[in-house]
């Protein structure tokens, strides 16, 4: 006979006991049960869904029903990547979710992946699904703990990823699991920042909640004190694309293609973008093994921005998504990049050193150049440098340049003063105000030479004037320069 469990509130229980087809018998027990059989039937309010990349479908693992994990194939001896999904509107999982589980699956097929769907909890006004972190926090502890207990499984091969509120479940968690040894890793994509920014580590995602947290914040733009995603570090490691306030591809005029795309839940889907960018940033690594993004350890984007922090000296720099360098370090190190609008995410970095030397002494030049590059690959044409500070005397200034391409070692540079009809007037003005100096030239600009360091292949390069004798710039010129470190290390050793 089969008899199956229907209920059970307290201790009392209703079988259905299927007799005929057209026959339905109920028992009905009221039992006194020992605490362990209370314990044994209890059941979680998350759903943990095994993905099967076979079928594209999930699989329930039912907790403490060993059977069930017998029955949807979890493979005790792999690791599980378990994803935590956020804040729900609508009350049903987002696209993101099953392309992150395909996207894990094809990149790293020995592990079991699980999606925790704690819906019912999330879809709730802000504050109480915010209150509710917390809760399903303990239930994925008590899930964890219950496969350590009943199959062997060590905790220390569990990576939670939790996206917005996720990321703050996945710290709870990773706190409330009991016993000393901590879970093997966690990844915060873009956290949630309302309630949970400026609170103490115990009352958010923290270092502390895993053996390793690394965290992506791609939403962090004020709005009224607030911002979508939160601004201060969490993990081991921040990486903070773009500095973290917003993303490429995310902006308003784009408000427009979304609605045309798909119609007025485009505007959620605006809302979305820079936040949820950080969980196609972090696909993204899975699905592009050769374009995995370096980001580097500076103070902010401004500093960034300089291209003054582009060095991999003592593990400066790391990878960004599910390929990262695990090091756990006493304080959270908050690691920069750029990216593209759109998958495969990853550019490539380059700091530019240029000394100029503006003959036209009191006269500060606010000049705009452009830049075209020859690589051993490919070519990069018309790059647009637009310095901070107008140049002055006798300076060098540094920038940030980003290719999209990779264009191999980069060989040759032209550089080219784009010089507008108005800088033009005014420079021929200064022709006839100034009496020529030191021979024929008339004053301009002098640059000797462009040092580049490659943040991707961390080479360093020198390039010169392609003609030592004629290294003025005027308005509207180009000039060419060429490698020359020979030659300049030479020049140093005088
Ligand atoms: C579990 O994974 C291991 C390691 O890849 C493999 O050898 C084993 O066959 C798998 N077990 C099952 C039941 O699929
Ligand atoms: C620029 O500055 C350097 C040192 O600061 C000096 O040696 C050089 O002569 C200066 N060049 C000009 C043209 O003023």
């Amino acid at each position: 006979k089969k008899i199956y469990l229907l209920e059970m509130r307290a201790s009392v229980i209703c079988y259905r006991v299927q007799s005929s087809a057209s026959v339905e018998v109920y028992l009905i027990f009221q039992l006194p049960l020992s605490a362990n059989e209370m314990f044994s039937l209890q059941s979680l309010e998350t759903k943990f869904q095994l993905y099967t990349d076979t079928t594209g479908e999930a699989c329930q693992i039912l907790f403490n029903q060993l059977e069930t994990l017998d029955k949807c194939s979890f493979n005790a001896s792999l690791p599980l990547v378990m994803i935590v999904h956020g804040w729900s509107v609508d009350g049903i999982l987002e696209s993101w979710i099953w392309k992150m589980a395909a996207a894990l699956k094809s990149h790293h097929k020995q592990i079991n992946v699980i999606i925790a769907d704690w819906l019912t909890f999330a879809h709730q006004h802000y504050p109480i699904a915010v209150q509710n972190t917390r809760y399903i926090g303990q239930e994925i502890a008590d899930f964890v703990e219950w496969l350590e207990e009943s199959i062997q499984f060590s905790r220390s091969n569990v990576h939670l990823i939790g996206y917005s509120l996720g990321a703050h479940v996945s710290g709870f968690a990773g706190s409330y699991i009991s016993g000393t040894n901590k879970i093997g890793r966690i990844t915060g994509l873009d956290p949630a920042g309302p309630l949970f920014e400026g609170m103490s580590p115990t009352d958010r995602l923290s270092p502390d909640d895993a053996n390793f947290v690394d965290a992506i914040h791609t939403f962090t733009k004020q709005h009224m004190g607030l911002s979508v995603g939160i601004k201060q570090p969490v993990a081991h490691f921040d990486f903070y694309p773009n500095g973290g306030t917003f993303q490429p591809g995310c902006h308003f005029m784009h408000v427009y293609n979304h609605i045309a795309q798909y119609g007025i839940t485009g505007i959620t889907q605006t809302v979305k973008c820079a936040h949820e960018r950080s969980v196609h940033l972090f696909i993204d690594s899975l699905l592009h093994e050769d374009k995995q993004s370096t980001a580097y350890w500076c103070n902010d984007i401004n500093t960034f921005d300089k291209g003054l922090c582009l060095s991999c000296r003592k593990n400066r720099c790391n990878t960004l998504g599910y390929n990262i360098r695990e090091e756990r370090l006493p304080k959270s190190r908050k690691l920069f990049l750029k990216t593209r609008a759109r998958m495969p995410f990853k550019v490539y970095h380059y700091q530019f050193k240029i000394h100029f030397i503006n003959e036209i002494q009191g006269k500060k030049i606010d000049p705009s150049f452009t830049m075209s590059l020859t690589g051993t690959k490919e070519d990069a044409k018309n790059l647009p440098i637009t310095l901070v500070e107008g140049i002055n005397g006798n300076k060098t200034y540094s920038f940030l340049i980003t290719l999209d391409t990779d264009i191999g070692e980069l060989l040759m540079i032209k550089f080219k003063w784009e010089g507008t009809a108005v800088w033009k007037n005014i420079w021929d003005k200064f022709q006839t105000i100034i009496p020529w100096t030191k021979g024929t030239h008339r004053p301009g600009l002098i640059v000797k030479t462009i040092r580049v360091k490659a943040g991707e292949t961390q080479q360093k390069m020198t390039f010169c004037s392609q003609s030592f004798d004629n290294i003025h710039l005027y308005p509207d010129q180009e000039k060419t320069f060429v490698r020359c470190e020979d030659r300049f290390r030479h020049q140093e050793r005088k």
